[in-house]
């Protein structure tokens, strides 16, 4: 079960305040489940932890299980929400060495990802490090036309597969894409490819309890039918009625939107397990790209801790009074280990001797947060029983939901990135790609006005 809990912003909040927004988170709620908030034709992850159908279920792990099989690497080719779900949960869940492990030892292939910039060099190693391995691709782009793991796609297609023949070539490669729309469905449908469908009503930021994000996870050895289960329990207690109070989502979206208006400008997601860098990663596009529109918006930022103590910690308690800060906490770890004692005691840890280290991380943490509250950073915490499929099933539940309140409070289109094309349209004129020819003349001029 997930749990929110704010008393570390109480010094922040005062009760009425967040009383007062009752009225408008029930105004949200009622447009968000209604579907009549903006944007309404992308609520389709609202529902589907309920409606996921089963033959699709069994087809992505038929799917994953003969890429298990057959393959030694998965390239996982996407950016955003085409990525970004998928190596949060991987990640999360895996050995954090498991690119080292022996494969029999790791059971399932090695997801490696690819796509998500325009490196070369990275490209290159990755090439490098596949060599003599079976590789499968997952290509998966909502619009099929996204450059960066466009260009990805052809390089590697281009030097993994070259002398494959076209029926041997479409065995390696899976794509995820539109159902009717896009250069990848097209391809897909020439070459004889399996694919599957990213829902029409389900935006990238939004996709990962779909086959974006549950086929690479299958393919990782884990579950997918747990992490489903996570994310509709989470879904059966966010949906309660608001008279029976305030949901995890709820109080988490009606406490930033209050600190939001207090004057805090950044919240920064915290954990204590590195395992979570990634989800970090996925909540900050899913929050940023979702919220940060028409001017508004709070900046997302992330930190693992106690890692980052030792680099931001300073910025954090001291510097602008702007931050407020929201730390997923696991209750248990996986495996425990004990702290050993040493009579000699010349590192002066002997009082920790016999101690268990998520002890000492839980303390960590607590004393962290104190003094970051007295510092004048407001505290969210999500407790969590584990760092389970179930408990990062109902997280990702959890997390969509709030941010979609938190937009509609806030007067903002939760579904639409009118901004993200901003830099591709730069892009293309400055490539030279058809269409693009004035804008082209007119960047030209600007950047050498620029002394470029
Ligand atoms: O959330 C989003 O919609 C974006 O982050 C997209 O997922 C990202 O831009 C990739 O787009 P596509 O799947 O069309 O390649």
């Amino acid at each position: 079960m997930l749990y929110v809990k704010d008393h570390l912003t109480n010094q922040f909040i005062s009760s009425h305040e967040r009383e007062q927004m009752t009225c408008q988170l029930s105004a949200a709620r009622d447009l968000l489940d209604s579907r009549a908030c903006p944007g309404s034709e992308y609520t389709g992850w609202l529902d589907l932890p309920m409606t996921f159908p089963e033959e699709l279920i069994e087809r992505i792990e038929e799917t994953a299980g003969r890429i298990r099989r057959d393959y030694d690497v998965l390239i996982v080719v996407g950016i955003g929400g085409s990525y970004l779900g998928a190596r949060a949960v991987i990640e999360a869940l895996s050995h954090h060495f498991s690119m080292l492990l022996p494969a029999g030892e790791r059971g399932c292939p090695l997801v490696l990802f690819a796509g998500h910039q325009i490196s070369s060099d990275y490209l290159h190693d990755l090439i490098d490090v596949v060599k003599g391995k079976r590789v499968a691709l997952n290509v998966i782009s909502k619009s099929g036309t996204t450059t960066e793991p466009a260009i990805a796609f052809r390089v590697l297609r281009d030097t993994l597969f070259r002398d494959a023949e076209r029926e041997e070539l479409a065995k390696h490669i899976v794509i995820t894409t539109d159902e009717k729309r896009g250069a990848l469905r097209r391809y897909a449908d020439e070459m004889g490819i399996t694919t599957f469908v990213i829902p029409d009503d389900i935006g990238g930021r939004y996709s990962v309890l779909t086959p974006v994000g549950l086929l690479p996870i299958a393919v990782a050895g884990f579950e997918i039918r747990e992490l489903l289960e996570g994310a509709r329990a989470e879904r059966e207690r966010s949906m309660a009625p608001l008279s029976e109070g305030f949901s995890a989502a709820d109080r988490y979206a009606v406490n930033r939107m209050i600190l939001m208006r207090k004057g805090f400008q950044a919240e920064i997601l915290a954990c204590y397990e590195p395992s979570m860098r990634y989800f970090a990663e996925w909540w900050k596009q899913l929050f940023g790209e979702s919220e940060g529109k028409d001017g508004k918006g709070l900046i997302t930022m992330s930190v693992d801790l106690t890692t980052d103590l030792h680099s931001l910690g300073q910025l954090i308690q001291e510097g602008p009074r702007v931050f407020f800060e929201t730390v997923i906490d696991f209750a248990s770890v996986k495996h425990e280990i004990m702290i050993p004692g040493d009579p000699a005691d010349l590192d002066q840890l002997e009082y920790l001797a016999g101690k268990p280290m998520s002890f000492v991380n839980r303390q960590a943490s607590r004393g962290t947060a104190l003094a970051h509250v007295s510092g004048g950073v407001p505290n969210i915490r999500i407790e969590l029983p584990d760092r389970s499929l179930k408990s990062l099933g109902a997280l990702i539940y959890f997390f969509e939901r709030a941010c979609a309140l938190s937009c509609i409070m806030n007067g903002v289109n939760p579904f639409d990135q009118p901004g993200v094309e901003a830099y591709k349209r730069n892009m293309f004129a400055l490539l030279g790609k058809a269409g693009f020819e004035e804008m082209r003349e007119e960047l030209l001029r600007s950047s050498s006005e620029d002394g470029e």
